[in-house]
């Protein structure tokens, strides 16, 4: 597995292409999780936040959320959140989770997603928790959990939501909140602007292996 994108001390170089290379569709489906995979580790990437869709009665509920790592491999998308959030029902209720990635840049946009579980409390949960900073802990410290009325709405805010003291052993209580969405992507969609013609192309996988390219019409 390709832990080397669990940190962000090893930012890779910008990807740069052409075009033209994109005819082969074999170098876009592995474009496409170039591009992830640096978004993982470069915070400047505009694919560094992307935006998971998740749906409840009939509805779409969409959030911004920092990917977090990505397993090339096995094509592997993880994002890190709260077991009290609104969406782990969600999740938890149809299994599956879409993503929404965009380049402006790259004017690439990627549609992904697939079944999806949570790691909470388990041996790669604990992984990617030593992996967090002390300060990031901080959401998974208050006791309301996310998204609720805040229990002391009369303390001054800095005391209430951005007070760093807690020492780092006592940032150790977050863990039981803190849970690592693991989607296995079935399918990935890319969608090329350009003034030549836009592109699509959709790629789908089984077990982590690329099953079938097809380009799309735009
Ligand atoms: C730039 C940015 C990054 C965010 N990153 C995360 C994240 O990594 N995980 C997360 O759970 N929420 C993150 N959020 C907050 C979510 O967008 C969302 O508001 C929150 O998770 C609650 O969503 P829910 O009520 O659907 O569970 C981020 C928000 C912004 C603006």
């Amino acid at each position: 597995m390709n832990r080397e994108n669990m940190t962000q001390d090893n930012p890779r170089p910008r990807i740069v292409f052409e075009t033209h290379e994109t005819d082969d569709i074999l170098f876009v489906e592995s474009l496409c999780w170039r591009m992830l995979a640096e978004a993982v580790t470069d915070r400047r990437s505009p694919m560094h936040t992307v935006v998971v869709g998740t749906a409840a009665g009939g509805i779409a509920h969409l959030r911004t959320v920092i990917i977090r790592r990505v397993d090339t491999d096995v094509r592997k998308a993880y994002f890190h959140t709260d077991i009290r959030s609104g969406k782990i029902a969600e999740i938890r209720a149809s299994g599956h989770l879409s993503w929404l990635a965009y380049d402006a840049a790259r004017r690439s946009q990627l549609r992904f997603g697939g079944p999806t579980v949570l790691h909470h409390r388990d041996e790669l949960c604990r992984l990617h928790w030593q992996d967090t900073k002390r300060f990031s802990r901080r959401c998974y410290l208050l006791p309301e959990g996310p998204g609720l009325p805040l229990a002391h709405p009369d303390e001054p805010f800095d005391e209430r939501l951005s007070g760093f003291s807690y020492t780092s052993e006592e940032s150790e209580a977050g863990f039981d909140h803190f849970v690592v969405v693991e989607t296995d992507v079935d399918e990935l969609e890319w969608y090329y602007t350009h003034n030549r013609g836009n592109r699509r192309a959709r790629f789908r996988y089984a077990s982590g292996g690329l099953l079938r390219s097809d380009w799309l019409t735009p």
